[in-house]
């Protein structure tokens, strides 16, 4: 397992990006926090192959209810990773597969 950061390092209902353990992985990993929990996915939109973000750390939409590729506007579910809205409705981000102990986030592998 691979540390990558504190859960308190993102502010809760936002996102952050940090590089990936994998050198092979030329793709940040998104980290969304939703209170105590985080979710992971590979910082890859399923529409057109852009990050999500076009400036650092922009993932989420005003409401924080979601992430958003600011390429096309889709819309994904933070939990899930699944697109609700948008170009590539029905797809889905990549899971990164995160554990959490005592408040540090690792990256399973
Ligand atoms: S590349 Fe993300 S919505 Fe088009």
């Amino acid at each position: 397992m691979s540390h990558i950061c504190m859960v308190t390092d993102i502010q809760d209902g936002q996102a952050k990006a940090y590089p990936h353990p994998n050198p092979n992985q030329d793709r940040t990993v998104i980290v969304v926090r939703r209170g105590l929990n985080v979710y992971g996915y590979i910082n890859r939109c399923p529409h057109a192959g852009t990050d999500l973000n076009w400036q650092e750390d922009q993932f989420m939409t005003d409401d924080q209810a979601y992430l958003m590729c600011f390429t096309h506007g889709a819309l994904f579910e933070p939990e899930t990773g699944t697109c609700v809205a948008g170009p590539c409705a029905g797809a889905k981000l990549s899971d990164v597969t995160l554990e959490v102990e005592n408040g540090k986030v690792f990256v399973a592998e």
